[in-house]
């Protein structure tokens, strides 16, 4: 239908970006976003949380942060980046919405796409997040699916870097579960060009995809069993919870029995480079995958990492909506 009076007036954007895992974004716009959410972390150094950023690239936007799975990080983080830029949020709660109770997701997309500038979606099945974005007429950025969290790892390499310069040529060891965090690191060492060794029980090996994409990148990836070896000339040591969100707890005990000799205490870190790193997402399960001792002590830098989900995602979205 052309122009006129009967003309449709929600037009698709096709200058907007989705921000679905790292593998499919441009790995120069990932540098850029890093640098720029670096920049704007400095420019409000001493300020009030509450207090706007100098420009206000979203002002007048609305941004929908929807849930199917719980959140602290993430809600907070994404909520307080959208009001520092200007814009406004709705927090939707997954079950709340028809979505979880039978509206399709194509549907949603196109409706939420009438009301709102960008969407958020943390969920289960990666299909879910897919399938909003293809039938979304705005942005839709990826907070977490069963496979992969995007967002954790850009904040994470804006971490490393704030502590210890650029990660290009680093290691990064992952300890214990091959899960959908360590699936976004393994994309990022391919993009961000550094290697990645993983040591956990051959059950909770990282899919051969993540792996593949990396090395095939020229990142070199390695799956060690002995967690002693792995973490020798470690730059960067990370955990994560054990079970995830999407793991059954009926499988508790078992994973935890598995994974008990990948956990992350004062004795693996003596093995790792005297300057490394400890990480982890958060939240923690502490003295399980990791030792408050480890956690608390001067090498961890969790709490920065859970800050700058606030930076790197502002970044995020701003190159989502290219403003
Ligand atoms: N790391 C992270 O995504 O934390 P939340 O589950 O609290 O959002
Ligand atoms: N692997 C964890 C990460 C939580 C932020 C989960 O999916 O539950």
């Amino acid at each position: 239908m052309g122009a006129g009076p009967h003309a449709p007036l929600s037009q698709k954007r096709n200058d907007m970006n989705h921000f679905l895992d790292i593998h499919k974004t441009d790995a120069n716009d990932l540098r850029a976003m890093i640098d720029q959410a670096g920049a704007m972390k400095r420019a409000r150094l001493g300020r009030p949380k509450a207090a706007l950023d100098e420009a206000q690239p979203l002002k007048d936007r609305m941004v929908a942060l929807i849930f199917e799975k719980p959140s602290t990080r993430t809600r907070v983080s994404f909520d307080v980046g959208v009001r520092q830029m200007g814009g406004q949020t709705m927090v939707l709660s997954g079950k709340d919405m028809q979505l979880g109770h039978g509206e399709t997701i194509a549907d949603t997309a196109r409706v939420l796409s009438r009301y709102v500038d960008m969407i958020m979606i943390r969920t289960f099945d990666e299909t879910i997040l897919t399938e909003m974005a293809e039938y979304s007429d705005v942005p839709v950025i990826n907070g977490l699916t069963d496979r992969t969290h995007p967002c954790q790892i850009m904040a994470d390499v804006l971490t490393f870097e704030e502590h210890r310069g650029p990660i290009a040529g680093k290691k990064v060891v992952w300890t214990g579960d091959g899960n959908n965090v360590c699936a976004s690191f393994l994309h990022a060492a391919g993009q961000f060009g550094f290697d990645l060794t993983f040591t956990g029980p051959a059950q909770f090996d990282p899919e051969e995809e993540f792996m593949g994409f990396a090395r095939q990148k020229g990142s070199q990836i390695v799956v060690e069993r002995d967690p002693f070896k792995a973490v020798e000339g470690a730059d960067l040591v990370v955990a994560d919870t054990w079970v995830s969100m999407h793991d059954s707890q009926s499988a508790k005990e078992r994973r935890h029995n598995l994974l008990r000799p990948y956990q992350v205490n004062t004795e693996l870190m003596s093995h790792a480079k005297p300057d490394a790193l400890f990480m982890h997402c958060l939240p923690a399960h502490r003295e399980e995958e990791a030792t408050s001792e480890v956690m608390d002590g001067p090498n961890s830098v969790i709490f920065d990492e859970a800050e700058n989900r606030l930076h790197a995602q502002k970044a995020v979205m701003r190159w989502c909506l290219g403003v």
